[in-house]
């Protein structure tokens, strides 16, 4: 495996008609999983618009070509990487190519992901089993990898892009929101562990977001309508909150910000949640 397409980097050069490159002094290197599309990609726009060069992790390799284009057309530093996730030996391999490079990530963006809204009990295994593995292995196996590495340079920070949804479970989404409360406790530890280290780790709460998401959701067999689409905001708002916890690093950053209270509704209202969740999922609806 190796990288994929490369550029040279200019100052202030217009990406699109909100993001301008503004500086040449940033020279941390981002990995960014899940960069083919949604949050991933966009964060993956606004970060090189920073100066920052962006190492995009994915499966879909037009997407991927056409992002790096786009980016490296307006300036910016990119480079892909073509890999399944959710296969151990594609990760390895991932960050053996990386090292030989000299391209360590700074920077580790864990967001790839993907959901499925249903009775749990009419999942597909298959579809479980690739959850978990995008999901949770593949997030603590690359932080696995390429923590050492940030030890030994003194700097380093791990980005675990959850979901309100790790708090506030709700019904439908029995195996996703256990996937994010993996993020939650995997990041509180993780940042008690390594704290004087310089690497820090972080973990974004994120409400609806307008990707996707939902349509991958749908994809899976047996899938339905994540209800939450409805309040989706737009992937941008993410991108920009990443920025700051690059910039301003702590613990746990809520997208959009008034999110900070769903962990209190489910220690307020579970019960009623209890009560109402049978009625809201309803019978089960199959998609195909
Ligand atoms: N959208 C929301 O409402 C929302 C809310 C809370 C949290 N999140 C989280 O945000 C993250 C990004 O999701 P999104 O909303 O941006 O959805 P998205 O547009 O569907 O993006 C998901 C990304 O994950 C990648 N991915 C999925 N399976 C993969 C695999 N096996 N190997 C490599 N990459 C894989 C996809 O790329 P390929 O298909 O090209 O491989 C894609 O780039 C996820 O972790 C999600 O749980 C989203």
């Amino acid at each position: 495996m190796e990288a994929r397409s490369a550029s040279t980097f200019k100052e202030k050069t217009t990406i699109n008609e909100e993001l301008t490159i503004t500086t040449s002094s940033n020279t941390k290197t981002v990995l960014i999983t899940g960069a083919s599309s949604g949050i991933g990609a966009k964060t993956a726009e606004f970060l090189a618009s920073k100066g920052f060069t962006v190492l995009l992790v994915a499966r879909r390799k037009e997407k991927l070509t056409t992002l790096v284009d786009q980016i490296t057309s307006h300036g910016g530093k990119a480079h892909f990487f073509e890999v399944d996730l959710s296969i151990e030996q594609a990760r390895i391999e991932l960050i053996n190519t990386l090292e030989k490079e000299n391209q360590q990530p700074d920077i580790l963006i864990n967001n790839a992901g993907f959901g499925w809204y249903g009775h749990f009990e009419t999942m597909n295994w298959q579809t479980g089993k690739d959850l978990i593995g995008v999901n949770i292995e593949a997030v603590a196996h690359l932080t696995h990898l390429v923590l050492p590495g940030m030890l030994q340079r003194g700097y380093g920070h791990i980005i675990n892009m959850g979901s309100v949804a790790g708090k506030l479970p709700e019904q439908g989404i029995a195996l996703y929101s256990s996937s994010k409360a993996f993020m939650d406790a995997f990041t509180t530890s993780l940042y008690r562990e390594l704290r004087g280290s310089h690497v820090t780790v972080s973990v974004a709460r994120l409400g609806p977001i307008q990707t996707e998401f939902f349509d991958a959701a749908r994809s899976h067999e047996n899938g339905g309508n994540v209800p939450a689409e409805k309040l989706a905001i737009p992937a941008e708002v993410v991108a920009r909150g990443i920025y700051r916890l690059i910039t301003h690093p702590h613990k746990v950053v809520y997208i959009p910000w008034y999110l900070s209270v769903s962990p209190l509704l489910e220690i307020l209202f579970s019960g009623i949640i209890d009560l109402v969740g049978p009625l809201l999922l309803g019978k089960k609806k199959i998609q195909k």
